[in-house]
């Protein structure tokens, strides 16, 4: 999907006569309305804000999501970022938009066991589903480096790996864009196209992303809701995985990271995927990046098991294809390195206790909310 971008300087705005004195006075005077006097125009815009709020249909089960101050939720807001994150135009080449990577049809997360960038280039992460993003207070990307989603959103568009552009041509293109200055100022009730800036494009981004909660339906939100059973495999499953039997079936200990309505305790753990030595030499060092505290090398973010049967592959770097080599791995107890979590254990399951983890973990699937206008791509 490749448009082409508008270089045109829009003048919808500004009434002929203005233009034609523009025009005299700038050939006399050599510069041109311009507040800087070096020729450019101003270019007003022209078009009311529309404050109209959007209002999130949170499911109860779901604590609130919490919206910053000075971005307030506004339809004309969500409406853009929606257009800004689904446009390969914020990329340097137009080749990339951040839907690239993060996919409807996959739970808006990548397939791919790392992400393509621009000119074809890998990442080293493997992108998580940003549904219910909005919801995690705790840091977001896998090590916590970015802090809201206005703060993440500045990053993707001059990673050169991912967007490769940069954010001072790309305010230009938005400016001169023969859309977009149009929709900031519904949003944000700017008056020249010059006030376009990336602070504005990201708390549209950021408003849109908010938007992008899944529902509580899935089986086994709706066996908690007691409106449908669990098959004997799921409810084993389901004991094991909380340690909810008494003590008749094994305990698989992946409710002490894996709980509330997200299965996430949003802390930072390490999960024993790989080894280390005591100088924590992990190959990536994780939630060190965001803190630089020695003891959080190797440490992520325990992700949300919301929809995990789609959001294939698995862990920070892709690593695993399958739920099967998930549920493998932590049967094995992992890697020992200083920093694993304790809990981290062989678990002796067998071939029926492993489905039967399996079957539970297919019980958080509940996809048809991605139906939704919201979730598609506005251009198709
Ligand atoms: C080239 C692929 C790619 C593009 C383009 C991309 N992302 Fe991502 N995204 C990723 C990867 C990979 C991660 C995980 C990175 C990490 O943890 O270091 C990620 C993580 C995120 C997260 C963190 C979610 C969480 O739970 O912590 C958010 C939010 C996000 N991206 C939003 C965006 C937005 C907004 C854009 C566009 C401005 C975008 N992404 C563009 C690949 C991409
Ligand atoms: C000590 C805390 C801890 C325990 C116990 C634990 N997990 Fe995790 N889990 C994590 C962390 C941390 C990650 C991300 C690790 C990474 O990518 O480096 C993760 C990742 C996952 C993923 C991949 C998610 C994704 O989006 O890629 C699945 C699936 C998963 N865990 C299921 C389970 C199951 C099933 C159990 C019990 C058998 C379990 N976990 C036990 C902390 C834990």
């Amino acid at each position: 999907m490749v448009r082409p971008i508008s270089h045109s300087i829009s003048s919808r705005s500004i009434t002929q006569e203005a233009s034609i004195l523009c025009l005299i006075a700038g050939l006399f005077l050599l510069s041109c309305c311009g507040p800087d006097g070096n020729g450019e125009p101003e270019d007003i815009i022209g078009v009311a804000q529309d404050r109209t709020p959007y209002v999130l249909d949170v499911p109860d089960e779901f604590p609130e999501v919490k919206i910053p101050e000075d971005n307030p939720m506004t339809v004309a807001g969500v409406m853009l970022g929606r257009k800004l994150f689904h446009d390969p135009i914020l990329s340097v080449d137009n080749s990339i938009s951040c839907s690239s990577c993060h996919i409807p049809e996959s739970v808006m997360s990548d397939p791919r066991q790392v992400s393509i960038g621009v000119d074809d280039q890998a990442g080293t992460r493997q992108a998580m589903s940003i549904v219910n993003a909005g919801f995690f207070e705790n840091g977001l990307f896998w090590d916590g480096r970015a802090t809201s989603l206005e703060d993440l959103a500045l990053i993707p568009v001059e990673d050169p790996v991912e967007q490769a552009h940069s954010w001072d041509d790309l305010e230009l293109i938005l400016r001169n864009h023969s859309t977009y200055p149009e929709e900031f100022a519904r949003a944000f009730g700017i008056e020249t196209t010059d006030e376009i800036t990336r602070d504005l494009s990201v708390k549209a981004l950021a408003q849109y992303q908010r938007a992008l909660h899944s529902s509580a339906d899935s089986k086994f939100d709706r066996f908690v809701r007691n409106e449908t059973f669990l098959t004997d495999q799921e409810l084993d499953g389901f004991q094991m995985f909380f340690d909810a039997s008494f003590g008749t079936l094994k305990d698989a200990e992946c409710g002490h990271c894996h709980n509330g309505p997200f299965f996430t305790t949003n802390l930072y753990e390490n999960n024993g995927l790989d080894p280390a030595d005591r100088e924590l030499n992990f190959p990536d060092l994780g939630h060190f990046l965001s803190t630089g505290v020695h003891s959080d090398r190797g440490k992520f973010r325990v992700p949300t098991l919301r929809n995990i049967a789609h959001t294939a592959p698995y862990m920070h770097d892709g690593r695993f294809q399958t739920l099967e080599e998930v549920i493998d791995h932590y049967n094995s107890g992992g890697h020992f390195s200083p920093n694993v979590n304790p809990l981290m254990r062989p678990l002796g399951l067998d071939e029926d206790e492993k489905a039967a983890i399996l079957a539970f973990l297919h019980t958080l699937s509940d996809t048809s909310f991605l139906a939704q206008e919201i979730f598609q791509d506005p251009f198709e």
